[in-house]
């Protein structure tokens, strides 16, 4: 499988539920390398270019309005095939439909407080992990472990 690189959000819902450790364990004890994190608050400027593909849709206002409501964090990760890791790990959108075990689905009861949004392609992890970070800010390191994952 490549090794590839996504983006996760924890979102202001996560934040405020002081669930950014588990979160983060999770991710971590599945064997992915986290390459890059910050918390930031969210600009409306790159709200909108996060999610440009939703523009026009009817739930686009209320989206922009909440992932820009409060603190977000922002993962960058790296593994072997991770973004299809990464979204089978977040579960389904809607929290109330997300199966248990999953993120959204253990932390969440709602389809806009969803607590998380991973990257869904190759070609939106490109375009989202360099909204968040700069190239210099995702780092190339060994993980001394990494024989056994
Ligand atoms: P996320 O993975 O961050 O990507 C877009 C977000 O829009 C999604 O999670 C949901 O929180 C939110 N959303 C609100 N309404 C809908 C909807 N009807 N369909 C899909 N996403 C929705």
């Amino acid at each position: 499988m490549a090794n590839e690189r996504t983006l996760v959000l924890i979102k202001p819902d996560g934040v405020m539920k002081r669930e950014i450790g588990e979160i983060l364990t999770r991710f971590e004890r599945k064997g992915l390398k986290i390459i890059g994190l910050k918390m930031l608050k969210v600009t409306i400027d790159t709200a909108e270019r996060h999610y440009s593909v939703h523009k026009g849709k009817p739930f686009y206002g209320s989206l922009i309005e909440y992932i820009t409501s409060g603190p977000v964090i922002a993962i960058a990760m790296e593994g072997d095939g991770s973004i299809a890791i990464v979204r089978k790990m977040i579960g389904s959108t809607d929290g109330a439909k997300a199966e248990p075990g999953t993120i959204r689905g253990d932390f969440s009861m709602s389809l806009n407080y969803n607590t998380v949004h991973a990257s869904d392609s190759k070609e939106s992890a490109d375009y989202e992990l360099l909204i968040f970070f700069s190239k210099g800010e995702l780092l190339e390191f060994e993980m001394p472990d990494q024989k056994y994952i």
